[in-house]
This record gives C-alpha cells, sequence and structure tokens, in this order.
C-alpha cells in the first residue's frame, strides 16, 4: 500500500478571493485570485501540487533520497527541502554558481531542514540534464529519484490537474497562471473544462519552448492536447526576475487595493500580462478571469530591493 505524504495529504481548502480593482470594474471584467499561496505556510502554491505525487513515489520505493536543482532563491528548492524534512526523505539540492559566503535566506532554511546543497558551476548547471553530470552525482551521493529543476517531472500533470478541483472553472472565461518550466499549465491544460481559455505567462525570455515541453508534458502523460490555451511571451520584463518599473507599479497597485501581497517572480508577471490585456482592450465587458496565486512568497526575500528601486 502506497502512503501519500504526511504533509501532503490533506485536501487544500482554499479561497477565492474576488479582487476589486478599479480598471477591472469599470471595464466590467471580474478578477477573482485562486489563493494557491494559502495551500501551506511551507509547501506553497503550486509547489504543492508538483510534489505531492512525486514525494508519494518516493516514499513508496526502496530509496528515499531526491537530488533536484534550482537557483538561490529557489521555491521549488525550498518547498522540497520541507517536504522532505517532514517526511523523513534525504534531499540534495544542486544549486546553480558558487558557494556565496552568505547562504540567501531560502538556501538557510533548506539547510536547516536537512538538504545537502551542491554548489555548481553556472556551466555546470547547464549540464543538468546530462547522463554524465547525473553519474558523477550518483557516485558521490549513492542513488536518488531525480527531480527536474522546478519539480516539473513525470508527476507535475497528476498533481496539477487537481488545482481544477479547488474551484469551479465554468465559471471563468479565462484562467491565467504564471509559467517557468509550463508544469503547472500543463496539469491546467489536461483538466480544461471546454469553453475555458487558459494562459500562461512566461517569466523568462524566450519562453517558445515552452510550447514543446508543455505538449511533452502532456504526451507523456496522455493526454491529448485540447487546444484553448496560450501562451504570453512579452511580460518577461527582461527575464527571469528582472523587475521592470511598470511591473512594480502594477504590484504595488494590486496589493494597495486588494491587500493581498505578490512576488514579481511569477504572479506579479501574470498579473502584468492581465493588465496589459485590459489596457489593449482585449478583456471584453463581462469576461470573468481568474489569476492563479501560485505562491512563492518566501522568494519575496530575495526581491525587496530590487522591486523598491524600480518604484517611481
Ligand atoms: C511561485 C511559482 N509560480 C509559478 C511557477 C511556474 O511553474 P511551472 O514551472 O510549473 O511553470 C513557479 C515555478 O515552479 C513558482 O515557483
Amino acid at each position: 500500500m502506497t502512503t501519500l505524504p504526511v504533509v501532503l495529504t490533506q485536501h487544500p481548502n482554499i479561497s477565492v478571493d474576488i479582487v476589486d480593482l478599479p480598471d477591472f470594474k469599470q471595464a466590467g471584467v471580474q478578477l477573482d485570485l485562486l489563493r494557491l499561496d494559502l495551500v501551506h505556510p511551507l509547501i506553497s502554491g503550486n509547489k504543492w501540487f508538483k510534489l505531492k505525487y512525486a514525494v508519494e513515489a518516493v516514499m513508496a520505493s526502496d530509496c528515499h533520497r531526491v537530488l533536484s536543482f534550482g537557483g538561490a532563491w529557489s521555491n521549488h528548492i525550498h518547498a522540497l527541502a520541507y517536504a522532505g524534512y517532514e517526511q523523513g526523505i534525504e534531499t540534495i539540492g544542486v544549486i546553480r554558481g558558487e558557494r556565496p559566503v552568505r547562504l540567501s535566506a531560502t538556501l538557510l532554511d533548506a539547510e536547516r531542514w536537512g538538504m545537502t546543497l551542491e554548489f555548481v558551476s553556472r556551466a555546470q548547471y547547464r549540464n543538468k540534464n546530462e547522463a554524465d553530470f547525473l553519474a558523477q552525482l550518483r557516485d558521490k551521493y549513492g542513488s536518488f529519484h531525480c527531480l527536474p529543476e522546478g519539480g516539473s517531472g513525470e508527476w507535475v500533470v497528476a498533481g496539477c490537474r487537481e488545482i481544477f478541483s479547488l474551484f469551479n472553472a465554468d465559471q471563468y472565461d479565462l484562467i491565467c497562471c504564471a509559467c517557468g518550466t509550463g508544469g503547472t499549465l500543463a496539469g491546467l491544460i489536461a483538466a480544461k473544462p471546454d469553453g475555458v481559455e487558459l494562459l500562461g505567462v512566461s517569466v523568462l525570455k524566450g519562453g517558445e519552448f515552452l510550447y514543446e515541453d508543455i505538449r511533452n508534458l502532456l504526451a507523456d502523460s496522455g493526454v491529448v492536447d485540447p487546444d484553448g490555451w496560450s501562451l504570453t511571451l512579452d511580460c518577461h520584463e527582461g527575464g527571469y526576475a528582472r523587475v521592470s518599473t511598470e511591473l512594480a507599479v502594477a504590484m504595488r497597485h494590486f496589493t494597495e487595493l486588494s491587500g493581498i501581497g505578490l512576488e514579481p517572480v511569477y504572479t506579479g508577471k501574470a498579473f502584468l500580462a492581465l493588465q496589459r490585456k485590459l489596457k489593449r482592450g482585449e478583456l471584453p465587458p463581462g469576461t470573468r478571469v481568474m489569476l492563479i496565486h501560485t505562491g512563492g512568497m518566501q522568494g519575496l526575500r530575495g526581491m525587496q530591493g530590487l522591486l523598491s528601486k524600480k518604484l517611481p
């Protein structure tokens, strides 16, 4: 019998917040927010869904060691380290870049939860999917389950499709979320009701690769691409974790009026994409929009300085 991981067993009880922003209201557009950021204090947002079945598979196997990849402020590394700590799974985080003198708050947390950090140069990090590189890591650490960067492995579609069990998706015309690897969007696409459009907002420059990666994730899970989804590739604001003044101002506007915090790496950019669509008249009156807050607020600790510099 397989046991679901303790931290990931309870079905999350998540609220849908109505976001009363005057610009959306005046245009007759309803904007709601799915608060996945509240799903768990430490396995936040989409991570809860991404890790659920991956951790279950690890627990059901003989090898209770997981290795994964990320940057100094990675939400995935943070959530994985905590899930491993709670579950008695040994975790190894392969971190992009040399070990700094002072670790980021994210990596300090991860180490505190028992994760072993393996710092590799940016050049080595680019080989993260190569057999030779993984073989070297196996020589060093013994056997492990390898979870791809961002946690978008073979279980991501099964986990993320369950996001639809949290709200009535038929009540929306457009559902929007941020995309890094595209795993979360792939899960949503797999369970999308007919007539609902999905919009993924690439937070990376050059996000064209997402089309192929998402189609591959769907195919690997035996899902026939249902259409009715698209990507916005021009709201990355210069690239991953880059911030523009327009983004900083949009986030401040959102938070001042709704009382809900965003972070600029993911959900902030997804909101910006919706705001730009509204300004361009691409959301007709009567459109009902659900923005998915995919969490990651822990990463804000590394972005506050940049954000305030960008504010006029
Ligand atoms: C907070 C947050 N939102 C959205 C995403 C994007 O998810 P995905 O990589 O599945 O596209 C990530 C990265 O995993 C994330 O950390």
